[in-house]
């Protein structure tokens, strides 16, 4: 059995001012947890940058809707779940960080073990 604990915690990830306009997705990060960042319906989403299927950075694709477009071969996923929509298959997701916005500042809640 697996004794450890997993401690998460909220991080800055950027200020509001430097998060992408509507529409947008930009590629960000904290120590070695690459994020994608998207806006979309006004509202920020933080996704795992790394597309399950080959690694593509999904903080280079694109909106459609509410998914973000994976820019290597266009799988896509919806910002609000991570679950793939092109594919269709409920198994293949990206994280989808828990976000909140405070005092000007975008925070993300992410393992603390993965940001030292
Ligand atoms: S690497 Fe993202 S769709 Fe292929």
């Amino acid at each position: 059995m697996d004794w450890r604990i997993t401690v998460s915690e909220w991080v800055k990830l950027c200020s509001v001012a430097e998060a992408p306009e509507e529409g947008k997705v930009q590629e960000t990060g904290i120590g070695d947890v690459q994020i994608c960042l998207a806006r979309v319906n006004g509202a920020l989403a933080a996704l795992d940058n790394l597309c399950p299927h080959r690694q593509g950075p999904l903080g280079q694709g694109w909106v459609e809707g509410e998914a973000v477009i994976c820019p290597w071969h266009s799988w896509a996923f919806s910002v609000k779940t991570g679950v793939a929509e092109y594919p269709v298959h409920e198994r293949i997701r990206v994280k989808v960080f828990p976000l909140k916005v405070e005092g000007g500042d975008v925070l993300v809640q992410i393992d603390a073990a993965r940001v030292a």
